[in-house]
């Protein structure tokens, strides 16, 4: 469909030489001699852009300006403007004029004008769309916990997040939320228009993490050649997500403490200080109890941290939550892969229930997708599911039985290789390096199956 232009003019030259020019490159036109008729039929049918007089007969282009904002807040309005009335089409830009042009123009700045203008409108509406379906996916409504445990934790989040806790640490095993968390905190709030950044921080040295965070100065090291923003001034009045936080080098994290005490922070090189106005929100999967006593982590920054702490339960603690959010991804996915699978049985509950979950919801997750895709048409049934789950069931927890992996018989070496990468993980309460030193593996091949049996991410 064409673009419909609005032409508010009261020369009729005007009004028919930018009516021609425009309607050569396929938009459609309509113009209006004085405010009142513009804005008449702006009402029966909004443009998609209006270009406006400053000066009009019978009222004054900020007053239709603000007329038609009020009518239609996104549309982009162009003011035209005399030589000598700049003061006022300030103003207009003050009021929500996208631009304004003086008169007498050239046609083809108007031209330009009028593409820029739309085209930003259409990117506005796109990053509506965007927020909107982020919202969608992360707001309470997909953040499934029937259990006693969860709706606490849903409870302390509506409060957080309308509040002005700046600091939360969320703690938990790998798949359990964490992140989710996060993000419900973040959205839940006013901060919810503003960006959500996340970091992981055991993927980057820490140098570079630090930057990444605080951002450079020019020249601050050898490859800064521009200056940098960090996360922390991008972020502003949202939220940064530090994952992993667990994993940050110890000469960072006395400096991440020191941002939090005082509330300011300086780039790498740079001598101004900056206000931080974001709310830090961190993750992890390791005791850092245990960090503390080995000396890893800083006490000190622990207890800051931990002003709002969230501990999210496993999987296998909270097992009222498994049906509700199996039923969920089977929604979910029955969508995604256009199925029409019914919510799991009594059958599949109760094996759903018996299984351990070692990669949480995570795990129950992907394991869902799966047999959607793969395996069930109408119904999941037991059939479908992966033989480490009804193992479990039958023979009682893999991990509190060591010796009886021939009880299992008959049974893959896949199998057996998940088990025992599995039971490992758990007897090293998660350390991957004892893991792979007791399986004779490296920690690359042991990060691989963990990936491919779904242990975790
Ligand atoms: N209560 C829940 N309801 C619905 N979906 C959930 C729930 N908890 C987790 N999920 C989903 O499970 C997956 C794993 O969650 P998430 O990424 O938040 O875990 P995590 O704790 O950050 O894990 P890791 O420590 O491995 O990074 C995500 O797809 C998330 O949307
Ligand atoms: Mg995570």
């Amino acid at each position: 469909m064409p673009k419909k232009i609005l032409i508010i003019d009261d020369e009729k030259a005007i009004r028919w030489s930018l009516g021609e020019a425009f309607k050569n490159e396929g938009y459609e036109i309509e113009d209006a001699e004085n405010g009142k008729k513009g804005i008449k039929l702006f009402k029966k049918d909004p443009a998609d852009l209006v270009l406006l007089d400053l000066k009009l007969p019978d009222t004054d282009g900020i007053s239709v300006l603000k007329k038609l904002k009020a009518e239609e807040e996104s549309v982009p309005v162009i003011m035209m403007t005399a030589y000598g009335e700049v003061e006022t089409a300030v103003e207009a830009l003050k009021g929500g004029a996208y631009d304004f042009l003086l008169k007498p123009f050239q046609l083809e700045k108007i031209k330009v004008a009028v593409k820029n203008a739309l085209e930003t409108s259409r990117m506005r509406e796109e990053l509506k769309d965007i927020k909107q379906k982020d919202r969608d996916t992360y707001n309470f409504k997909n953040f499934i916990g029937k259990s006693a445990v969860m709706q606490e934790i849903f409870k302390k989040l509506k409060k957080i997040g309308h509040s002005k806790a700046t600091t939360i640490l969320i703690t938990g095993e790998s798949g359990t939320g964490k992140e989710l968390v996060a993000r419900a905190i973040h959205e839940s709030g006013e901060s919810g228009t503003r960006p959500f950044l996340e970091i992981n921080c055991a993927a980057l040295p820490e140098t570079l993490l630090e930057s990444e965070l605080f951002g450079h100065e020019r020249g601050a090291f050898t490859d800064a050649r521009y200056r940098k923003k960090g996360l922390f001034e991008l972020a502003e009045g949202g939220t940064i997500f530090l994952d992993e936080i667990g994993e940050m080098g110890i000469t960072l994290q006395s400096r991440l403490l020191r941002v939090i005490e005082n509330k300011t922070f300086r780039r790498v090189g740079g001598v101004k200080d900056l206000k931080v106005n974001t709310r830090i929100v961190a993750a992890t999967n390791r005791d850092l109890k245990r960090a503390i006593k080995e000396g890893t982590f800083r006490n000190d920054l622990y207890y800051r941290l931990q002003v709002i702490p969230i501990a999210l339960p496993t999987l296998k603690e909270r097992k009222e939550d498994i049906k509700p959010i199996a039923n969920h991804f089977i929604s979910i996915f029955n969508k995604e892969f256009k199925k029409k699978v019914k919510p799991i049985g009594r059958e599949v509950r109760s094996i759903f229930e018996d299984y351990s979950w070692p990669g949480n919801v995570r795990e129950l997750k992907n394991m869902i997708e799966r047999s959607i895709l793969l395996e069930a048409d109408e119904e999941l049934l037991p059939e479908h599911l992966p033989p480490e789950l009804k193992m479990e069931g039958e023979h009682g927890e893999i991990a509190a039985e060591p010796d009886s992996l021939d009880t299992l018989f008959p049974i893959s070496l896949k199998e057996v290789e998940k088990i025992m990468i599995c039971r490992t993980l758990k007897e090293t309460n998660g350390n991957k390096s004892k893991a792979a030193r007791i399986l004779g593996i490296s920690r690359q091949t042991l990060r691989e199956k963990t990936k491919l049996y779904q242990l975790e991410s």
